[in-house]
């Protein structure tokens, strides 16, 4: 079955679940930041077993759940848990992507846990990601283009959407985070790096790495969802500090970041819904 099918599928399938419901925004959850989608509104929670064509949601701190319903206002859709390239390939997250697009969200948040190459940069800091490095060896849409959902060579200049940067600098000014702003390196995993690895991401313009969201950034932008991220930076990566970079470490730095995480996130769908709600206006 192609995934053009599949993603119909599991959009119908969920549309069956949750009559009605229109996401205007759907957000990725990453290690450890799962809690968020425990503060949704009116919440509709389906497991990814059973949705055709999501994958399992594997490690330890993802739970494998879709949460609907209502965040700051906004009818999001919580991808609680993804599936990583290191478990399932880079097309892992293809399906759960193109059916957020189906169901008709506008914009797909994503996050994620990320170890820092800047001593400046510390653990538990929040880093809206500008711009990204694929140094995952391949890409989700090698394969057959599905032009149902986007053309086969996509562009992905401004691929983390510039004013949705901004709209993140506000909500962390609001609250007096101090938001880190830099390029992420997808690295495949699930081995972390050398330090003679981290050496070379440093040197080719990367200010944090992780296993993830790339692909996601990729598939949306095919499929012409908007895309904003945000690191948590868990860890400084390895031989930046003289710390062990392990994934207790990771979930540790993504609880002692969980206050500020889910208050920064909470913030900037409500300055989406009302950036919205103005430009919507006659
Ligand atoms: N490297 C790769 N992935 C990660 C890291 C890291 O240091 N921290 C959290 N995810």
């Amino acid at each position: 079955m192609s995934s053009a099918t599949d993603a119909a599928e599991a959009a119908l399938s969920i549309q069956r679940q949750a009559p009605g419901f229109v996401p205007r925004m759907a957000l990725v959850l990453g290690s450890g930041l799962g809690p968020l989608a425990d503060t949704v509104e009116d919440a509709t929670i389906l497991s990814y077993d059973d949705l055709p064509g999501f994958p399992e949601a594997g490690v330890e701190g993802h739970a494998g759940r879709l949460v609907l319903g209502v965040l700051a206002g906004v009818p999001v859709a919580c991808l609680q848990g993804r599936a990583h390239a290191y478990e399932a390939g880079l097309a892992a997250m293809r399906v759960p992507v193109r059916a957020m697009k189906l169901l008709g969200a506008e914009l797909l948040y994503l996050t994620c846990a990320a170890g820092s190459l800047r001593r400046e940069v510390e653990p538990t800091r929040l880093m809206t990601i500008t711009d990204h490095i694929n140094l995952m060896g391949s890409n989700p849409l090698v394969g057959p283009n599905d032009a149902d959902f986007g053309p086969r060579f996509p562009p992905l200049l401004d691929a983390y959407d510039p004013e949705l940067v901004r709209i993140q600098r506000a909500a962390a000014l609001d609250l007096g985070i101090d938001l880190a702003a830099g390029v992420y390196c997808g690295w495949l995993g699930p081995s972390f790096e050398t330090p003679a690895e981290i050496r070379m991401i440093k040197m080719i313009g990367a200010d944090a790495v992780g296993m993830s969201t790339v692909p996601e950034c990729i598939l949306a932008r095919h499929c012409g969802l908007k895309v904003s991220a945000t690191a948590v930076i868990t860890n400084y990566a390895v031989g930046i500090s003289a710390d062990p970079v392990n994934h207790a470490q990771t979930l540790a730095g993504a609880k002692a970041a969980e206050r500020d995480f889910q208050r920064f996130i909470l913030r900037f769908v409500q300055r989406y819904g009302q950036r919205a709600a103005a430009t919507a206006a006659p």
